[in-house]
């Protein structure tokens, strides 16, 4: 009955303050998205997720939500969203937003209400605990933003737990009223018809109920987040959490189609429980490795051969590249192995996502002091932690600040915007951009590139090989990860296939006998004519 539209999908990731503003005032808006939907169905993405649009004191940039049912009016209106939503579908574009459960924005009615008094009805919407006994917060739990993650209320004389920033105070999901009243946000926005949620930190929902300390962490370094102080034994991953997850998978089921994205950042093991083990929780819980992982093929191989065993059947894989928390992988890689990064992305069995500006190879740009914005860089500076370098606003063309805004955008733009635009790299054949789209297109044309079964073929040193088949059609995708010429042994059924899509101009002899010639940081994809 639910159709699985997600698994053959690719998904766009738009921060929206930064992909294009439409009133002038130096942030992205729903109505800028609207004018550049022909730019994504011309990309050939399939669904795009709008990191959030909510009403936002903007202490973390939107995931400070201070009304779930409504839009900032920095971003637009409801009509607005309603006029976007149904200009998405009309070219047949999916909509996902973000659903930020765990906490809402200490501006929102119910934390006013929670924090008036220890009586108040919804006090127990979000997680109050008395001073230890010498006065202090209640047990040693670390923000994910350095500093204790416990806040001190001088009127109430108690402290609420907040996993982020003091202005993202924790809902209490034990609490069966406020359970309810969030579940009851995802039926509002399925009712208005998005196609799904991505579940921001999803593995935090739940605490244990009675707060112990979290174990020290043994290899903690100064100089490094002070979150990793601790290990968040209790604070995260509680067995309860999938009760929920369940209850949240239900609802979207209970719709159909929509699909459910969890954030959780889990060692693989315990990231598969998220796909549900005795109910189906979330389609896809985020698969981040790529962004971590040393780029070399031997940990690739095993990485991905590893996840791959991992999943149980039924199980649809899911991969990353980037996002709006993380260094851009053209900063992590360099250009030449980025391309390499976008093929692997777009071949690998499962639903890749694509951060929005990955697709022009935008690196991370540097950001001045007095021009920094992003809180976890402000609370602990110069760590390399701030967020701001990889959500500067997108470069569409070579006019006034890149065709993003009529005004100053609220972010720097990159430094090679003059170069490193839309508009250029449309023109460019060699582009990063033509790449995507030519990745793209082909997965469109090759069922076997979507939906097919995977299988490793084995590369040498620096060489990343596999096969991707669906029926008789059989491609091998062959990576080389390194700066020198590589040959790869190849299977008797791949020997009669052709380049269908390579990674940078072909020159030179393809084949050396039965070998495969891979000149330095050059990707295929072979199949049949
Ligand atoms: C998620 C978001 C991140 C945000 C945090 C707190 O990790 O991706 O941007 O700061 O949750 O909501």
């Amino acid at each position: 009955m639910t159709s699985k539209w997600w698994r053959s999908a690719v998904i766009y990731q738009i921060y929206p303050r930064s992909f294009q503003d439409s009133d002038g005032d130096g942030i992205g808006d729903l109505e800028g998205i609207a004018r550049r939907l022909d730019y994504l169905a011309a990309l050939g993405v399939h669904g795009i997720w709008l990191s959030p649009i909510f009403p936002s004191p903007m202490a973390d940039f939107g995931y400070d939500v201070a009304d779930y049912r409504g839009i900032d009016p920095r971003f637009g209106s409801l009509d607005d969203f309603d006029a976007l939503l149904a200009a998405a579908h009309a070219r047949g574009l999916r909509l996902l937003l973000d659903f930020v459960p765990n906490h809402s924005s200490s501006a929102h009615p119910w934390f006013v209400e929670s924090r008036s008094s220890p009586n108040n009805p919804k006090r127990d919407w979000y997680i109050w605990r008395d001073a230890a006994p010498d006065g202090g917060p209640p047990n040693n739990w670390i923000s994910d933003f350095g500093g204790s993650a416990w806040e001190w209320d001088a009127a109430s004389e108690q402290y609420y737990y907040h996993a982020f920033l003091p202005e993202q105070p924790d809902l209490n999901w034990r609490n069966p009223e406020l359970r309810a009243a969030m579940l009851n946000v995802m039926r509002f926005w399925f009712d208005r018809g998005v196609d799904g949620l991505r579940i921001d930190v999803l593995w935090h929902l739940i605490k244990a109920a009675d707060f112990p300390d979290n174990p020290p962490n043994p290899n903690w370094r100064p100089g490094t987040g002070e979150m990793d102080r601790v290990i968040q034994l209790h604070s995260t991953d509680q067995p309860e959490v999938h009760e929920i997850a369940a209850e949240m998978r239900a609802i979207a089921d209970a719709y159909g189609d929509r699909v459910l994205i969890g954030e959780i950042y889990l060692p693989v093991e315990r990231l598969m429980t998220y796909y549900g083990l005795e109910r189906p929780e979330v389609h896809l819980p985020f698969n981040f490795q790529l962004i971590d992982a040393p780029w070399d093929a031997r940990t690739l191989a095993a990485l991905i051969a590893d996840y791959e065993a991992a999943l149980s059947p039924g199980a649809w894989p899911n991969w990353v590249l980037g996002n709006h928390d993380r260094p851009r992988v053209a900063s992590r890689l360099g250009e030449a192995q980025a391309r390499i990064a976008a093929m692997l992305l777009l071949t690998l069995r499962g639903t890749p996502t694509i951060y929005y500006g990955d697709e022009l190879g935008l690196a991370d740009t540097a950001i001045p002091p007095d021009r920094v914005q992003d809180p976890r860089e402000l609370r602990e500076p110069g760590l390399g932690l701030g967020r701001d370098p990889v959500r500067t606003p997108m470069p569409w063309d070579g006019k006034t600040n890149a065709g993003f805004s009529a005004a100053e955008p609220w972010l720097p733009l990159n430094a090679d915007w003059p170069e490193r635009n839309v508009a250029r790299q449309t023109r460019d054949p060699g582009s990063m951009l033509t790449l995507y789209r030519d990745l793209l297109a082909l997965r469109r044309a090759r069922a076997a590139l979507a939906l097919g079964d995977f299988a490793s073929v084995i590369g040498t040193d620096d060489v990343l090989a596999y096969e991707r088949r669906l029926g008789e059609e059989r491609l091998l995708i062959a990576l080389n990860l390194g700066g020198g010429e590589q040959r790869l042994a190849l299977p008797g059924w791949a020997r009669s296939l052709r380049p269908l899509l390579s990674a940078r101009p072909l020159d030179g002899d393809l084949r050396d006998g039965d070998a495969l010639v891979l000149a330095p940081d050059q990707g295929l994809i072979l199949g049949a004519a």
